[in-house]
Order: C-alpha cells, then structure tokens, then sequence
C-alpha cells in the first residue's frame, strides 16, 4: 500500500469513494470539480493500482486548518488507514507553520484516537462558517467540531 499525493487520474476513484459514503449520509458529497480545484490538498492510499483511501487538509487561516473528505474504502477499514491518512495530513499543517487542525465528523471517537478533542462550534472563527454556506447542510450543521493543537503535543 503506498500513500502519496493525489494525482489527476486519482479523481474519479476519489470521488465515487467520497460519494459512496455522503450517499449514506456519512460526509459531505464532493463535485468533480471541487477535486480538480482543490486536488493539492488531497492525499491518498493507493493498493494495486486503485485509490482505497483519501483526505485532504484545507488551509482556513494563518493558524488553522481542516481535515475534510477522509474516506476509507469499507474492506480496508480498521486497518489503521485513516489513522495514517490523518497523521500525514497533519504532518503536513506542521510543514506548513499550522498549529492548529480541526474537523467536522460524524466519527468523534476515531478522531479522539487521533488526538483530536471535542469543541464548541461557537468558538470556531467565523471564516469558517463562511466556508459553511457552500455546504449542503448550511445552516443546520449537526456534525461534530474537534480540534487539535498542535503546539500542545
Ligand atoms: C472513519 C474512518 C475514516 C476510519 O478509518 P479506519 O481506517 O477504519 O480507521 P483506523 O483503522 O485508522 O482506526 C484508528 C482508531 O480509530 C478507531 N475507529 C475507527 N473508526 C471508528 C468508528 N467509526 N468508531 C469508533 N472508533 C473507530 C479504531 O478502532 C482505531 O482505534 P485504536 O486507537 O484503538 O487502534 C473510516 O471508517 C471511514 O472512511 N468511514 C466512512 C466515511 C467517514 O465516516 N469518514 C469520516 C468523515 S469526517
């Protein structure tokens, strides 16, 4: 199994594994179009050949960005993939000069596995939400806010 950077021919598979899951209500859907634009931001688990695995980390401001899109293809979960993805994504906000990684999920107890803890959506900053008004659900969020700071590890 080999995790790298998302590559143009990934698309197709990610989407159909993003969407698989946002057809039962797991996560949010994404276009193609949003994964051609944001395609630098995504990671993803490659097995013979197929993608099995992908996230991305989007940057929101100068100390705070976000895990979005972490799907783990259903016969490889609980294999530590998301776990795995989750580390290198946060790897990544450290290369960057982040502190700060939060999520919004439906997977509150995976993400404590990964360090992250539970917040008040109230006290996420407003660019956020700004963010938010795109989102399907806007304005009736029901998804879990967690955040990791990582000047604290
Ligand atoms: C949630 C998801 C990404 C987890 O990926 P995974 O590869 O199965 O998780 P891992 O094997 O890396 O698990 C890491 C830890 O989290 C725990 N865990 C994983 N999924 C869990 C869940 N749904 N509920 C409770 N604990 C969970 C594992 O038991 C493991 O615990 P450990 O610390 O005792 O070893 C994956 O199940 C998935 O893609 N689900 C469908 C889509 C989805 O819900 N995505 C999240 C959108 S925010």
């Amino acid at each position: 199994m080999n995790l790298r950077r998302a590559i143009l021919s990934d698309v197709e598979e990610m989407m159909a594994l993003i969407n698989h899951f946002a057809d039962q209500g797991l996560m949010l859907p994404r276009s193609r179009n949003s994964l051609y634009e944001c395609l630098r931001e995504f990671l993803v688990v490659e097995d013979e050949g197929r993608v099995v695995a992908t996230g991305a980390l989007h940057i929101i401001w100068d100390d705070l960005s976000e895990i979005r899109a972490l799907a783990v293809m259903e016969e490889y979960q609980g294999k530590g993939l998301g776990r795995s993805l989750v580390k290198a994504l946060i790897d990544d906000a450290q290369t960057i000069g982040c502190p700060k990684v939060f999520t919004l999920t439906y997977q509150p107890v995976f993400f404590e596995r990964c360090g992250f803890a539970m917040i008040d959506k109230e006290d996420m900053p407003h660019k956020v939400w700004k963010e938010c008004i795109h989102c399907v659900k806007f304005p009736n969020c029901d998804e879990n806010a967690m955040m990791l700071n990582l000047t604290k590890q």
